[in-house]
């Protein structure tokens, strides 16, 4: 039987910090507001003409080195990203080619917004199970500060940049051990950016809008459930959990994941406080964070939920 198991990890923060205390300077906002109603103290925020894929090569290559392999050993990319650097070509090819992959292998990306990491994970799981790649780089890579009105304080102070990566490889161990998604298009106008190209111009609104009491009532509920299911589709109860690394939106949402599933916050890994929501990128880079600091150990397991924009959400259960 043929498995899928992360092998190493990677992430990448821009070096410019903006904090709640900037943001009282640009909007009618407060550090107690954002504090109290999200749990986000600051985010980071690329550089001009610094791009999706700069922050996903610098992450990739932690990830490569950390796995012990060369880019060429490569022979799948996806990119979960809803911020990419163009139209076309995707993100995944312009990182190929920054990490100088030349073997040929299929490149990709992925998107359902902040849900993309959960979906890339369970595709790059399908490619590997049937026999379709051995070696997928996998990455969750954002520069949503580009898509924010720094006028809409309701937005602009919620979400932040960054990438993170993994590299899954075919095992014969227990890696990937199920995997749910879901997606429910009535719900496309609560969480949205609805501009679009036309004959060379941007049409419609391009920025981040956000009905964000709706969004926070159904991510609540949906996440709940699809970690039910994830964790039934496994044969699987709470006390199996070793570690739940949650997209990271808003901290109220991750506090009622965890306690619906019994789970100490010892157990939650949180980044968001220094990350904000990073979309795609949060899962992996909340990973990262994690492997690195030595939490996660061999043998553990880990539970990973998102959900973002369309509405797109999912949960994937994994044995490091
Ligand atoms: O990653 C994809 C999934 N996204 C999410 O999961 C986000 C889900 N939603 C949320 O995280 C929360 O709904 C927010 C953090 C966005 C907002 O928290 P809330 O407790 O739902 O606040 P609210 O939207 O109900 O706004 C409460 C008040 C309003 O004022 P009034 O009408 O009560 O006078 C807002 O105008 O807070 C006001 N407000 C602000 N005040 C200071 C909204 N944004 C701000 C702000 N600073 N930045």
């Amino acid at each position: 039987m043929i498995y899928s198991k992360i092998i190493g990890t990677g992430s990448y923060l821009p070096d410019k910090v903006l904090t709640n205390f900037d943001l009282e300077k640009i909007v009618d906002t407060s550090d107690e507001w954002i504090v109290s109603r999200s749990g986000i103290r600051e985010r980071h925020i690329a550089a001009e003409g610094q791009m999706t894929s700069d922050l996903a090569l610098q992450a990739s290559l932690k990830a490569i080195e950390a796995a012990g392999i060369v880019a060429n050993d490569i022979d799948l990319i996806i990119v979960a990203t809803t911020s990419p650097d163009k139209i076309f070509p995707s993100t995944a090819c312009l990182l190929q080619d920054k990490l100088g992959i030349t073997s040929g292998g299929a490149a990709f990306d992925l998107q359902a917004v902040c849900g993309g990491f959960v979906y890339a994970i369970n595709s790059a799981d399908l490619y590997i199970r049937a026999g379709q790649a051995r070696t997928v780089l996998v990455v969750g890579a954002e520069v949503m500060s580009r898509m924010l009105d720094w006028t809409d304080r309701a937005t602009c102070v919620l979400f932040g940049d960054g990438a993170g990566a993994v590299i899954m490889q075919a095992s014969d161990a227990p890696g990937v051990l199920a995997a749910k998604l879901h997606s429910d298009g009535r719900h496309h106008a609560l969480l949205r950016a609805d501009g679009n190209i036309c004959n060379g111009e941007v049409q419609g609104d391009p920025f981040i809008k956000m009905e964000g009491q709706a969004v926070f009532k159904f991510a609540v509920t949906a996440l709940s459930r699809v970690v039910d299911e994830v964790m039934l589709e496994a044969n699987m109860k709470s006390a199996d959990i070793d570690w739940l690394v949650p997209h990271q939106a808003n901290i109220r949402i991750i506090e009622a994941t965890a306690k619906k599933l019994g789970l100490s916050m010892d157990n939650v890994v949180v980044t968001l406080s220094h990350h904000g929501n990073t979309s795609s990128a949060s899962i992996p880079l909340a990973l990262d964070v994690a492997v690195r600091e030595g939490r996660i150990k061999v043998g553990q397991n880990l539970l990973l939920e998102a959900i973002g924009g369309g509405f797109t959400w999912g949960a994937v259960l994994l044995r490091w």
